[in-house]
């Protein structure tokens, strides 16, 4: 499977850019899927059809689907609770449902929620998976977690290890330790293969390292969508370099609404003027990425055939 990420501002072209690309893929034959995880989605614009919060069927090779992020931040918390509950059976005083409310609205669920849907959809077996992501600044972080919740996770099962072997100690001792929950008796675990938490723990952190090494992997093409403006050079930079901590490369640049007119009225001249030098020091600077300009279509483009044409002409 490859993957596809197209990062950037809003309205500089994320959702165009990746529509078409997604639409070349699926013409040149290979199963492809087009997610958009970007809140403000617009995905169902550009391809005139509904997909919120569904798969939708495009063409022959194409499906589509924006994600209903609220709902999956509820869903995920419900999954949580359960597990937790399930795994915590003998601490009747975690009740993940009160502070429901409150993690529905704390701050990192959105990241947790996005990456966890990205991690769901790579066990899909589509050939291609093309993603239209939320603004710079979420992103970067989603690309981020896995890494971070390693690091986490890796502390988490050392303390684990610990409280299990002060069990241990104990249960040489005494003998196994049990606890009596609604009449019934449970042995409380202080065996690493029988502890529930400990298996949790190893089986996020084995999601979290597969998830890590797809985003670092050369199947994993990463490029900024942006506009051939002084700002998206210090904007790519800043891009590159968070990628790059955590061992990924960034593939491509796409320079979106190019400017191309032949004879330009003298109140654009400075504007294709500034073009030429972003360009110019865009490939100095990064020359171990591809630089493409998209040009400033005459209408916005709208619809299967329109986005092919796109990536035909400009993408492949
Ligand atoms: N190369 C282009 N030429 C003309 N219009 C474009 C071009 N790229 C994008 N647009 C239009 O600009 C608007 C913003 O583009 P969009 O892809 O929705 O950006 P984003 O997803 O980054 O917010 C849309 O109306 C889109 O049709
Ligand atoms: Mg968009």
């Amino acid at each position: 499977m490859q993957t596809f990420f197209f990062i950037g501002k809003g309205g500089v072209g994320k959702t165009t850019i990746s529509a078409s690309f997604a639409s070349g893929l699926a013409k040149k034959g290979l199963k492809t899927l087009i997610v958009s995880l970007d809140p403000a989605h617009n995905l169902g614009d550009a391809l005139n059809k509904d997909v919120f919060g569904k798969v939708v069927k495009i063409s022959d090779n194409l499906d589509a689907t924006e994600v209903d992020i609220d709902r999956a931040i509820v869903e995920y918390l419900t999954e949580m609770s359960k597990k937790m509950k399930n795994t915590y059976k003998y601490l009747s005083v975690l009740n993940i449902d009160r502070y429901f409310d409150v993690l529905r609205n704390s701050p990192g669920i959105e990241e947790y929620v996005t990456l966890e849907a990205i991690r769901k959809f790579l066990e899909t077996d589509y050939s291609a998976i093309v993603f239209d992501t939320p603004p710079t600044g979420i992103t970067l972080r989603v690309f981020a977690m896995p890494r971070i919740s390693v690091v986490w996770t890796n502390s988490l099962i050392d303390m684990r290890r610990r409280i299990l072997s002060k069990r241990q100690m104990v249960e040489n001792i005494k003998g196994p330790i049990s606890d009596v929950l609604d009449g019934e008796e449970v042995k409380i675990p202080s065996k690493e293969s029988e502890d529930p938490v400990m298996q949790e723990l190893f089986t996020y952190k084995k999601d979290m390292v597969n998830l890590m090494e797809r985003f670092s992997s050369e199947e994993n093409y990463v490029s900024v969508v942006t506009m051939a403006e002084e700002l998206a050079f210090a904007e790519s930079k800043r891009i590159r370099d968070a990628l790059r901590e955590n061992n990924i490369k960034l593939r491509r640049i796409y320079l979106n609404k190019y400017l191309e007119i032949e004879n330009p009225p003298r109140e654009l001249l400075g504007k294709i003027e500034e073009q030429k030098r972003v360009v110019e020091k865009m490939r100095k600077e990064f020359n171990e990425v591809e630089i493409r300009e998209v040009p400033l279509l005459t209408e916005s483009p709208r619809g299967i055939e329109a986005l092919i044409s796109i990536y035909e002409k400009y993408l492949v």
